[in-house]
């Protein structure tokens, strides 16, 4: 069975006393929360990332990273955070090829590979984005995006770095959107994704592999998605920022957990 893992993605919000009112928070509301049942992250900014390290001390809840450079040795790459300087720090995920972070910076396959790997060399858990724009569903390219997402990512790995991995798919018209998947759409895709994983390793790693769905995720929504079978959690962005919100998010994915 897998355990629901529900990750908070900040973006590029928050401010020193901002934070530690949420997290505060947070941790109030999550303390009743079974660690058994569910694994919560939160993806702050870099520079909060030390901040938000400290608030979390002796919680359950863990540290990830918006992103990681692809480089893994230490260099000339300025402005750029690697992986081992994040392990270093205490973080234990890591976002790699967020829909914006492709769009935005233009990161490429072959950009989000290069990340994978320097993550698992210092022992971070990637968490690969994957999904397709309002047009390509509109042209019903659906399945070859997100497979032509996983080849990029996956194709250089083997079995026991894939086995390490979380894929969360995450529609790009969904993002923001307050436009969020139909449970039907989003577990159709989980699926899909499955059966890649299953032909291009075993059926052993595509069962055991965490999916979350990601897009205009709210405490309204949520229980109704992580009920499909192969929706494991979610990525979760506006509502991670209310900690009422996150938190009810959380309680439904725990509560998938404990209805396998
Ligand atoms: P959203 O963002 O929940 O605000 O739609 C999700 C994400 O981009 O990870």
């Amino acid at each position: 069975m897998r355990k629901a893992l529900v990750a908070g993605n900040w973006k590029m919000h928050g401010r020193i006393e901002q934070n530690r009112v949420l997290v505060d928070a947070l941790l109030t509301q999550l303390s009743g929360l079974p660690e058994a049942d569910i694994d919560v992250v939160i993806c702050p900014p870099q520079v909060y990332l030390a901040q938000i390290k400290t608030l979390l001390q002796g919680s359950a809840v863990a540290l990830g990273s918006q992103d990681v450079s692809r480089f893994a040795a230490d260099g000339a790459h300025t402005g750029d955070s690697s992986a081992a300087m994040l392990n270093d720090l205490g973080v234990r995920y890591v976002l790699i090829g967020h829909s914006e972070r492709r769009h935005e910076q233009s990161e490429t396959d072959e950009q989000v590979a290069a990340k994978i790997a320097s993550a698992l060399l210092s022992g971070l858990t990637p968490i690969v984005c994957v999904g397709e724009s309002l047009e390509q569903r509109e042209s019903g390219q659906v399945t070859d995006m997100i497979s032509a997402q996983l080849k990029g990512a996956l194709s250089s790995l083997q079995r026991a770095e894939a086995e390490k991995l979380v894929i969360a798919y995450e529609p790009v018209w969904a993002i923001g959107t307050g436009k969020t998947a139909t449970s039907e759409q989003a577990q159709e895709v989980h699926a899909f994704i499955r059966e890649y994983l299953s032909s291009a390793f075993d059926e052993d790693l595509s069962q055991s592999i965490r999916l979350l769905y990601g897009g205009s995720v709210n405490s309204t929504n949520a229980a109704l998605l992580f009920e499909q079978v192969d929706i494991d959690g979610g990525l979760i962005g506006g509502a991670s920022l209310k900690s009422d919100e996150f938190t009810a998010i959380c309680r439904a994915a725990a509560l998938s957990t404990i209805n396998g």
